[in-house]
């Protein structure tokens, strides 16, 4: 299989008042295409901000990130930004819906950015919300949702672009133990049957047996990589 990131060397300094702070020390990865990646570590080892890296929401300070054959640490701010629109959906702990917005809408929201129609723009959020088992609750606020199925619209809109990588912060850090399954149900779904490759950060080790492949980070070291059995 062809690797899809590959980083080399990488490492990120922080700026903390008058000192730096490396937090990532020279990582070195290779993550294949198709790939479901969980990252575990302890709280401040590093995870956010490695995760941040591969999707292009940050830029490293030494070493190499290359996606899809695209140098994205010698990106510029706004060719980052186009990269990203095209190339990367991201899915959050806290759903980042835009609360007065219907779901529908805030599928639609990534599509803005594109020279889609209108109409297009509708019929592809619809798509993507049918996929996420939501298609009945697309006149829905966020409010009027439950926890797991606003992070069902939160994957909606992250697919809504049809980008190869999804990039997912703790996505059932704040969800019940059932509707933390059905996210991770869906985020395998999308990764077996719609060939998305997926790195998603977890606090929990069943969380990650839906993975592929595990990586640790402690301190901002990879300590460990294991390839999961199927
Ligand atoms: N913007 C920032 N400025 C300064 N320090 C930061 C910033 N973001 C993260 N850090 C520090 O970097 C380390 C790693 O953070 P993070 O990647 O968020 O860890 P994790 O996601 O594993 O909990 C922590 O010590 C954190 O305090
Ligand atoms: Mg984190």
């Amino acid at each position: 299989m062809t690797a899809l990131v590959s980083i080399r060397n990488l490492t990120k300094t922080y700026q903390r008042g008058p000192e730096k702070v490396e937090v990532l020390h020279g990582i070195d990865l290779e993550i294949p295409d198709g790939d479901f990646v969980s990252l575990m570590g302890p709280s401040g080892s590093g995870k956010t901000t490695l995760l941040n890296l591969i999707g292009g929401l940050d830029s490293p300070s030494g070493g190499e990130i290359e996606v899809e054959g695209e140098r994205i640490d010698r990106m510029s701010g706004g060719q980052l930004s186009n990269w990203r629109s095209q190339n990367v959906g991201y899915v959050f702990q806290f759903y980042n819906l835009m609360p007065t917005l219907t779901a529908q809408k805030n599928v639609e929201l990534p599509l803005l950015l594109t020279r889609l129609s209108a109409a297009d723009r509708k019929r592809r959020a619809e798509i993507a919300l049918q996929l996420v088992g939501l298609a009945d609750r697309g006149k829905h606020k966020p409010n009027e949702l439950s926890g797991g199925q606003q992070q069902r619209v939160a994957i909606a809109r992250a697919i809504v672009s049809d980008p190869r990588l999804l990039i997912c912060d703790e996505p059932t850090g704040d969800l019940d133990r059932q509707s933390a399954e059905e996210i991770l149900g869906l985020l395998q779904l999308l990764n077996r049957e719609h060939g998305k490759t997926i790195v998603m950060v977890t606090h929990d080790p069943k969380a990650a047996e839906y993975a592929t492949h595990s990586l640790h980070l402690d301190k901002g070291t990879l300590v460990e990589q294991v390839r999961n059995v199927a």
